[in-house]
């Protein structure tokens, strides 16, 4: 008999949600503002250290795209972005009318790498005669991008960095959280991510003027008048208060989360520790503190003797789900005419990396369940 499904990441209550979405309906909180929408701020604020302006949004990509429009990213502009991402962190770039620029990774974080960054600027000054009026780190899977040295780039030549920490909620670099290291930052609530809203995002800003300025614009950017007035192009991108109620709920566990999907990583870790061929992503130095959002595997197949399709398909057999690593961008057909700037590292990457199962609510023995096709089953 078949045992039951192992999936990638599944969402986890915490029995409070209900709660926080009973009073909203009590008190006929039932718009896209109200007082989850704030609590659920004030909460993500607190957690990010107190020191920045937080507006829940109805998507990740929402507050990537009021990002740009924020930094006045338009046509004729061209914005740096990780080409080792998901879709959703370069699709915004489109939104603008801008041009993407890809930049590759560095084996140690797989991240944005801060040489070619350097390069690419550089080179895009030569080209276009002007600055690229944005950078897009992506801290994937929830492993900071290597930000010491791309925050002294982005201020060598005076570029704002909008982060992508849609993945990398609680992960820390040199004890600062995620989401506060660059101009402003993206996170998700998406229902795999580390907390859920069942969908939503939020823009994590400096000061309380942009946040300001990301509210009117995510509220169809209405003037100041009695009538209904408007002078810029808005949007409806606020979130509402009932997904801002499960937010609240979901914020009393979120470091819970943090630390299972770290635990997780290590139990992986241990258990495939001189695997052949097999190696994990893993913190390259005390500086960094992945949440582990997915832990991570390459597969040599020259040392392991099969592949990861080879292994993600006799993960598939055993029931358990598994995903291939994100496609660079410089490799989709929809962005086959933007900039790149490569070292390979991304392509390899995609050959031969797979995420394992991770959910918080993951047992002792899924996980072994997991181990065991690396062992027996390959
Ligand atoms: C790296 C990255 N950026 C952006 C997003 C977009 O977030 P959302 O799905 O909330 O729009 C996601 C997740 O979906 C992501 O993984």
């Amino acid at each position: 008999m078949q045992q039951p499904k192992i999936w990638l990441s599944l969402a986890h209550m915490s029995g409070r949600e209900m709660d926080f979405i009973k009073e909203a309906f009590d008190t006929n909180w039932v718009v896209p503002l109200g007082p989850n929408v704030d609590g659920f701020e004030r909460d993500l604020s607190e957690y990010l250290g107190g020191s920045r302006h937080v507006v829940a949004l109805s998507s990740g990509t929402a507050a990537l795209h009021l990002g740009l429009i924020l930094l006045g990213a338009g046509k004729a502009d061209e914005v740096i972005c990780q080409s080792f991402t998901f879709s959703a962190s370069a699709n915004p770039i489109s939104y603008v009318g801008a041009t993407p620029v890809f930049v590759d990774s560095e084996p140690d974080t797989w991240n944005m790498d801060p040489d070619l960054l350097e390069e690419a600027i550089r080179d895009r000054i030569r080209v276009t005669g002007k600055k690229p009026k944005a950078i897009i780190p992506v801290h994937l899977y929830g492993m900071p991008a290597n930000m010491e040295r791309i925050q002294k780039i982005a201020a060598r030549y005076e570029i704002p960095i909008l982060e992508d920490a849609a993945e990398a909620l609680g992960a820390e670099y040199r004890g600062q959280k995620c989401g506060t290291l660059g101009e402003m930052a993206c996170l998700s609530f998406n229902g795999n991510k580390m907390i859920t809203t069942s969908g939503g995002g939020a823009l994590v800003c400096r000061t309380r003027e942009e946040a300001e300025m990301a509210k009117f614009y995510a509220t169809q950017a209405r003037d100041q008048a009695p009538h209904y007035q408007h002078s810029k192009i808005g949007y409806n991108y606020r979130m509402s208060n009932i997904c801002a109620g499960i937010g609240r709920g979901q914020m009393t566990v979120l470091q819970d989360h943090v630390d299972r999907r770290r635990e997780i990583h290590a139990y992986y870790h241990d258990a495939l520790l001189g695997m052949p061929g097999i190696t994990l992503l893993t913190n390259p130095t005390d500086e960094y503190r992945s949440n582990h959002w997915l832990t991570c595997v390459l597969v040599d197949p020259a040392v392991a003797g099969y592949t990861r399709e080879d292994l993600r398909l006799a993960m598939d057999a055993a029931n358990i789900e598994t995903r291939p690593l994100w496609k660079p961008m410089h490799l989709q057909p929809v962005f086959a005419d933007a900039p790149y700037y490569g070292n390979g590292v991304s392509e390899s990457l995609f050959d031969k990396g797979l995420c394992l199962p991770s959910s918080p609510v993951l047992s002792e023995a899924d996980l072994e369940r997991v181990v065991e096709v690396f062992r027996d089953r390959l």
